[in-house]
């Protein structure tokens, strides 16, 4: 039987499509794409890119001397700076043909070569030019059984055009040996008043009316990320024609209000160690609790037992600072806690499950919910009972309470005892009980 790996045919039909008749079919994208508008005010020309202006000067100088064999170029930094949209601008504005496409697509090392190793050497079709944009090359790099990173120098070896990639982080070790083929150029964070410029130029062209403080309130809350910051505006404006200051909290309840559910398809889901921990942030709930919605999905949603037993091994360590923050009143210690159980899960796994997992609440809750009450009344007799016996409810556990368990079995024993330690009945079930 011959298998037909359809994700390449369709990788390879995407570039058929781009080189020959894409254009005639940019209308029709537009009318099926629901624009958010962080794809609708996307940069159309380098005029409309903003700040960044070293990124692009470094860009515009290697385009100009960039020959077959000269090195790819490497943009680095946080989401959300410009840096798929510095390509974009750039080839729309001169016409170019862009190839674009996102490394994670990749399954395999020989299906980058069948999708890109023909197209990399052929002359473009009906335009002067054309450059390639392998966005995100990190996804890539965090399969290392994949030889993706190898198949790709390859590709940047012997195209007849420049190839630009990205990345968030070039120093991941993964991505060594194809630094070496490649100039990197930093993207910075976006400054505050370059991002409230942008959102004045969407709010105007939205015809909606907003304060100029409210705007920076907005730029600054997203640090840099210009993504960010306009998601953020079009969440307020959601049906309005103007904005005010009071809008705000929309975002503030909104980040309160991440389900576990998201933080826990983040934390299973990402390759990003920073991702998986800032997914808990605005999640509702206090870590300890998070900390056994983590417990119960793990099986749930990775199936590689080697992955399994190392987010487990993830966790336990996690547990032991779990302990020692209450132990040790140590509050400090809960950011290694944090850490563990987030993103020592999330880089548990080598690669992500694309499947859909049905996350679960935890057993261990129930359980506790269901004992809340006995538990409650058995630490309230504990404790009064450890302070008449002169010892910590901790020992009086340990130590005392198995022989009390023995001597109360006796009917005139449990007697004497009660009236020793001035026992009512009601502390004494609970004795025997426990
Ligand atoms: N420098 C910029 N100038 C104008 N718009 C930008 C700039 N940076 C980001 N944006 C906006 O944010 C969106 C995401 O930017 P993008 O280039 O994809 O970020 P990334 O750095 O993650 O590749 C763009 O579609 C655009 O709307
Ligand atoms: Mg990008």
């Amino acid at each position: 039987m011959v298998k037909v790996d359809l994700s390449v045919d369709i990788a390879y039909a995407r570039i058929i499509v781009s080189e020959a008749i894409r254009d005639k079919f940019n209308l029709l994208f537009k009318i099926l794409i629901i624009m958010t508008f962080a794809i609708k005010y996307k940069p159309k020309s380098l005029k409309e890119f903003v700040n960044q202006k070293e990124c692009l000067e470094k860009f515009l100088a290697w385009i100009k001397k960039w020959k077959p064999g000269s090195k790819a170029l490497l943009f680095y930094g946080m989401p959300g700076v410009g840096k798929t949209a510095l390509v974009e601008a750039f080839s729309a504005e001169k016409n170019f043909d862009l190839i674009e496409m996102n490394a994670s697509d990749f399954r395999s090392a020989s299906q980058i070569e069948d999708v890109l190793g023909r197209s990399v050497m052929q002359a473009p079709l009906f335009k002067k030019f054309k450059i390639f944009l392998i966005d995100e090359v990190d996804g890539i790099a965090g399969r290392e059984d994949l030889g993706g990173v190898g198949a790709i120098i390859k590709i940047i070896k012997k195209s007849f055009f420049p190839i630009v990639l990205t990345c968030n982080n070039p120093y991941d070790p993964k991505l060594k040996s194809l630094r070496q083929y490649c100039d990197l150029v930093q993207f910075k964070k976006i400054h505050v008043w370059d991002i409230v410029k942008r959102l004045e130029y969407i709010c105007r062209q939205e015809g909606i009316k907003a304060e100029k403080d409210l705007l920076k309130q907005i730029a600054s809350r997203n640090e840099g990320d210009l993504r960010a910051a306009i998601n953020d505006l079009e969440t307020i404006c959601r049906g309005k024609k103007e904005i005010t200051e009071k809008d705000l909290e929309v975002l503030g309840q909104r980040e309160r209000e991440t389900s576990i559910f998201d933080a826990l398809k983040m934390i299973f889901k990402t390759n990003s160690a920073l991702a998986a921990k800032l997914s808990i942030s605005g999640v509702d709930k206090d870590p300890d609790e998070i900390f056994w919605w983590i417990e119960n999905n793990i099986s749930k949603e990775y199936e590689k037992p080697e992955e399994i037993a190392k987010a487990f091994d993830a966790l336990s360590k996690a547990d032991l600072f779990r302990q020692r923050v209450s132990s040790r009143q140590n509050w400090k210690l809960k950011a290694y806690m944090i850490d563990l159980m987030t993103a020592g899960i999330a880089t548990a796994k080598k690669e992500m499950y694309r499947k859909f997992t049905k996350y679960q609440y935890p057993e261990k809750l129930v359980i506790l919910g269901k004992t809340k009450e006995i538990r409650a009344e058995e630490k309230r007799v504990f404790d009064a009972l450890a302070k008449r016996l002169h010892c910590s409810t901790r020992k009086l556990r340990k130590e005392f309470l198995p022989f009390i368990k023995v001597i109360v079995k006796n009917k005139k024993m449990a007697q004497q005892l009660a009236n020793s330690l001035n026992l009512s009945s009601e502390e004494m079930s609970i004795v025997k009980k426990y």
